[in-house]
């Protein structure tokens, strides 16, 4: 009898398998009618070959799979297939859970309907829920257009779970497609942004309503292309030449963060000497305090392995940012470039090392800043698109950071960029300067200018006058040893020593625990 009922049992079991077997394999296709290959020919993945090529092999867990959207009209009803136009689940990046979304193009254009921001939002709650990085494959013609207005309300579903992610998850979005209209806001407020030349764009209007709009020609690449935002409005924060690279990239990144904002950061390999002095930091700083040099050397030259992720690298390059490792500990280093526009901070600069200090500072990844800055950028444009309040932005970020903060100024620190570029008097823990560097309210051509004018105006010899008194304020102010006889700077290094002088800092710092005043959010200036 019970042999016979498990032979019943199993026969219902294959009948089922098989039919589970067929809607298994219907929806791990693209959406039929050679979309896979229309994919392809727009030189872009499917969605499940980017999520096997971004996630370690086989740890990939699907949910929603089988939903299937609830519009009607427009022929959408006839369109029904497994899943709608994203693919969603939790998988591992070398071995670390992540969740992610991947929309899919061969479905509506991986436009956004109803249930799709549905599945969005439910992997972005769970993500939030077990503290894991969200990672969004951006490819979508935007709102299902069919299904007007709810595709609206979802957006703004995926929009509010970006903002209560921010701070707590880190949230990554890689454009691999288009991403058009105000889809482009989900991105936009994740951490980082990754786009890919010539398949990712990203514009509120496209080239055809510009064009009604303001008569401007203008092609999808040079409006909304990876290198436009990477390089000239800065949304973009990483841009590659093929998904593959996009998605090692992600891969990187991943190595630098915590799994969100209660954590530490991963441990990197420690296999580069802590104890490692490098005697050509010596020669990195050029004697004529106006010769321009390389930062990226510097910074390479330090940390472990020679192993820098810089981020933002082609907006903005009189500021650099990005991670490394320290003896294996994760470090945000935020820089001037000297090469570029002799590192003056301007708006742009501003903002960027000002988002970038609150990321590190929101996930817990200590900070260390070179300092080579001459000043903030003087003139009309700069002033009338508001450096006073886009400059703030970098204050703001310093001033309220509690992380572990170090600084080592390598030669100019002139003025409030002085006091903006990680000084004591923002709470910065540790200060170090290397012999070369110059700690005084401004240059010591502009100052002589100003504090010396009637004596140079009645001079007969204003020349060899000049020189003279440059020369001697240089000797005087233009060193670091009055901030070092105030405390201002905690010791002036041999810059040889510079790594174990950072490591021994930053050990010395690992426990440190500080807060600000309990509030609601503070008003960063906008
Ligand atoms: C429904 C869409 C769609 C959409 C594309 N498709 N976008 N279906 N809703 N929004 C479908 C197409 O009908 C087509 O279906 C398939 O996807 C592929 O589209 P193609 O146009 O053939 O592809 P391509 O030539 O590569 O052009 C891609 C595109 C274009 C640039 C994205 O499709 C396009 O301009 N779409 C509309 C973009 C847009 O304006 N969206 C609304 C933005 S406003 P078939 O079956 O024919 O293959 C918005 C508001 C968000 O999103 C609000 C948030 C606050």
């Amino acid at each position: 009898m019970l042999a016979s009922l498990c032979g019943i049992y199993m026969a219902l079991d294959k009948k089922t398998l098989s039919s589970l077997e067929v809607l298994q394999q219907k929806k791990s296709e693209a959406s039929g009618d050679n979309r896979a290959e229309q994919q392809h020919s727009r030189g872009k993945l499917t969605a499940r070959e980017r999520i096997n090529l971004l996630l370690d092999p086989g740890t990939f867990q699907e949910v929603g799979s089988f939903v299937t959207h609830r519009g009607v009209g427009v022929d959408s009803d006839q369109q029904k297939h497994p899943g709608d136009a994203v693919i969603t689940g939790s998988g591992r990046v070398n071995g670390r859970l992540i969740y992610l979304f991947a929309q899919d193009f061969t479905v509506f254009g991986g436009s956004v309907s109803e249930v799709v921001a549905e599945k969005i939002c439910k992997v972005m709650d769970t993500a939030i829920k077990n503290g894991a990085p969200m990672i969004g494959l951006a490819d979508s013609g935007g709102a299902r257009i069919q299904e007007g207005v709810i595709s609206l309300a979802g957006y703004g579903e995926i929009f509010r779970r970006n903002t209560m992610a921010s701070g707590v998850i880190p949230q990554i979005s890689a454009i691999l497609g288009p991403s058009a209209g105000g889809a482009v806001y989900s991105p936009a407020i994740t951490d980082f942004t990754l786009m890919v030349r010539g398949i990712s764009q990203m514009f509120i209007t496209g080239p055809e309503v510009v064009k009604s709009v303001t008569g401007e020609d203008i092609t999808q690449e040079e409006l909304g292309g990876a290198d436009a935002h990477a390089s000239l409005s800065g949304v973009a924060h990483f841009v590659s030449d093929s998904e593959e690279e996009c998605f090692s990239t992600i891969r990187d990144l991943l190595g630098f963060l915590p799994q969100n904002n209660l954590d530490d950061p991963p441990m990197g390999p420690q296999d580069d000497d802590p104890e490692r002095i490098d005697e050509s930091l010596r020669e990195s700083v050029p004697q004529d305090p106006s010769r321009p040099y390389d930062m990226m050397d510097i910074i390479e030259t330090i940390v472990d392995d020679a192993n820098f992720l810089p981020i933002h690298q082609a907006y903005a390059p009189n500021m650099i940012v990005g991670f490394g490792h320290m003896d294996g500990r994760s470090v945000g280093i935020i820089a001037q470039q000297p090469s570029y526009l002799a590192g003056v901070i301007d708006i742009n600069a501003s903002i960027k090392g000002a988002r970038f200090v609150r990321f590190c500072d929101a996930f817990n990844i200590p900070i260390i800043t070179f300092v080579d800055v001459p000043g903030y950028m003087p003139g009309k444009d700069q002033e009338h698109q508001g450096i006073i309040r886009e400059g703030a932005k970098l204050l703001y970020a310093f001033a309220e950071a509690t992380v572990p903060k170090i600084t080592v100024v390598t030669r100019k620190a002139y003025g409030g960029a002085y006091i903006v570029m990680g000084s004591k008097h923002l709470g910065s823990d540790m200060n170090f300067a290397w012999p070369s560097a110059e700690i005084a309210v401004m240059g010591p051509d502009a100052a002589v200018n100003v504090i010396h004018k009637r004596k140079l105006s009645e001079s007969s010899d204003a020349d060899a006058e000049r020189a003279s008194l440059i020369a001697g304020y240089r000797e005087s102010f233009a060193n670091p040893y009055l901030a070092a006889e105030r405390g201002y700077i905690d010791d002036v290094i041999d810059p040889a020593t510079t790594r174990p002088v950072l490591i021994k800092a930053l050990e010395s710092l690992q426990n440190k625990r500080d807060s600000i005043p309990p509030k609601k959010h503070g008003n960063i200036p906008l």
